[in-house]
C-alpha cells in the first residue's frame, strides 16, 4: 500500500469508528497532526537552549464533531473503551481515569476561556508509534488544538497553539517538558528542519537537502515520559542552574554557560551537576555544527554531530538503555550510515539514523538482525519524509 493510500485507510477507518459509536453526519472533520524527530539538541528545550526538529509525515488523525451541549465523548480507534466527561468535571490537573484523554482535555482547558461551552465527539488514531520519542503526545495535543481552533474560528496562529499545547503537558499532564514537540508539530514546514531558540520561543527553517535520509529505528521498547525520570532530569539542571549562579555568573538558563564557566565553578559543581550541565553546554555546540552542517549540505558534519551527541546523551545526560545503545551502534556499522542518536526523551523508543539516499535496504538487515539476536524483539524501521504541520484532510 502506498503512503498516501495508508492514510486514506486510516481516515476511513476513524470515520467508520465515528460513524458506529457516534452516528455519521456530514458534520465531522477530519484533522492531522504530525510527530517529529529531532536531529540534535538532545533535552535542550527545558534548559532553554536549541533544538533542531524535523516534522514527519507520520501523526495522529482526529475526526471530530462539535455537540450542542457540554459533554465530551473521545474515543480511540487502537481501544474498544472510551472515555467520557463534562466540560466543567475537568479540573486545573489530569485525572488517572482519564488515561490518554488527558493530552486533549489539557487542551481544552488552556482554550476554555476562548471557546464556547460546547463540547465535541472525536476518535482518535494515527501511524507514529505510540509512547516512543516521536511526540505522539505534542500531536494529539496539536491536532485537538488546531481543530477547535479551526471548527470555532477562534484565529488562533499556530504559534499559539503550541504555547497552549505546551501548557497542557506541562500543568495539565504534569510532564516539565520544554516546547520543542509542541512547536514541531505545529509549525512544521515540508522539506525542513526547525531551528528553535528554546529560550525565547523563536525559530528558523532551514532547509534539508538531498544528500541524506533519516531512518527510523523503533526499539519497541515503551516509556512513559510522566514517570519520574524525565522529570529528574529536569530537577537535576535546575540544581546544577543554581549551583553555577552561585559559583560561576549569573545567566538565565543553563544551556547560556560555557565550558569556562563550568572549569570556574568545579569544585562545587560535581556528580551527576557536572553531568547534566557539561551535555547541555557541548549539545549547544553540537546544534550549531548541525545547523552549519546541514545548510552546508554536509551528511558527514551532520552525522558526526549526532553520533556524538548520542554519547553524550548516553554518558552524561543518562537517559539511553541497551536497545538504544545496541541499536544506534548496529547503524554507525554499515557503510552509508552518517550517524545516528536517539530521538525524544530516550529510555526507550526509537532512534534515528542519518543514512545515503537510498541506502535503507542495505542498511536494515544486519541492523534487524542484531537486534533479534540480543534482545529477541523484532524492531521497526522506517525512512522519513519531512513533512508539514497540522491541517485539515477531511
Ligand atoms: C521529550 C520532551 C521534549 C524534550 C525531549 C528531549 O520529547 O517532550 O520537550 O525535552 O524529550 O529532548
Amino acid at each position: 500500500m502506498t503512503e498516501r493510500a495508508a492514510q486514506s485507510a486510516l481516515v476511513a477507518s476513524l470515520l467508520a469508528r465515528f460513524a458506529s459509536e457516534f452516528g455519521g453526519s456530514r458534520q465531522e472533520a477530519v484533522f492531522f497532526a504530525p510527530g517529529r524527530v529531532n536531529l540534535v539538541g538532545a533535552h535542550l528545550d527545558y534548559n532553554g537552549g536549541d533544538v533542531l526538529p524535523v516534522t514527519v509525515d507520520l501523526g495522529v488523525y482526529l475526526a471530530i464533531r462539535p455537540r450542542d451541549d457540554d459533554r465530551l465523548r473521545l474515543r480511540s480507534v487502537d481501544q474498544r473503551d472510551g472515555i467520557d466527561a463534562r466540560l466543567g468535571e475537568l479540573g486545573d490537573a489530569r485525572r488517572p481515569e482519564h488515561g490518554w484523554a488527558a493530552y486533549p482535555f489539557g487542551v481544552v482547558r488552556g482554550l476554555a476561556e476562548r471557546l464556547p461551552e460546547r463540547g465535541f465527539d472525536a476518535v482518535y488514531g494515527g501511524d507514529l508509534p505510540m509512547a516512543s520519542g516521536m511526540s505522539s503526545s505534542a500531536a494529539i495535543e496539536v491536532v485537538t488544538a488546531y481543530a477547535l481552533d479551526r471548527l470555532h474560528g477562534l484565529g488562533l496562529e499556530n504559534r499559539e497553539l503550541a504555547l497552549i499545547c505546551h501548557g497542557a503537558e506541562s500543568r495539565y499532564v504534569g510532564v516539565q517538558c520544554g516546547i520543542m514537540d509542541q512547536f514541531a508539530s505545529a509549525l512544521g514546514r515540508a522539506g525542513h528542519a526547525l531551528w528553535l531558540h528554546c529560550a525565547d520561543a523563536s525559530f528558523e527553517y532551514v532547509e534539508i537537502h538531498a544528500g541524506f535520509q533519516v531512518l527510523v529505528l523503533d526499539t519497541k521498547k515503551t516509556r512513559t515520559l510522566a514517570g519520574g525520570a524525565f522529570n529528574q532530569r529536569v530537577a537535576e539542571c535546575g540544581e546544577a542552574l543554581a549551583i553555577l549562579r552561585m559559583h560561576a555568573r549569573s545567566l538565565p538558563t543553563l544551556a547560556a554557560y560555557n565550558e569556562a564557566d563550568l572549569a570556574h565553578a568545579a569544585p562545587w559543581l560535581a556528580g551527576v551537576h557536572l553531568k547534566r550541565a557539561r551535555h547541555v553546554v557541548s549539545e549547544m555546540q553540537r546544534v550549531a555544527r548541525g545547523v552549519a552542517a546541514l545548510r552546508a549540505g554536509d551528511s558527514r558534519a551532520l552525522g558526526a554531530a549526532l553520533s556524538s551527541s548520542n554519547r553524550s546523551t548516553a554518558v552524561d545526560y543518562e537517559v539511553s538503555c541497551a536497545e538504544l545503545d545496541a541499536i544506534t551502534t548496529a547503524a554507525c556499522a554499515q557503510p552509508g550510515v552518517f550517524g545516528a542518536r536517539l530521538t525524544g526523551a530516550g529510555f526507550g523508543g526509537c532512534a534515528i539514523a542519518l543514512i545515503e539516499p537510498g541506502s535503507a535496504e542495505r542498511v536494515i538487515p544486519p541492523v534487524r538482525d542484531d537486534f533479534v539476536r540480543r534482545f529477541g524483539v523484532e524492531p521497526g524501521f522506517r525512512v522519513l519524509t519531512a513533512g508539514g504541520g497540522p491541517r485539515r484532510v477531511g
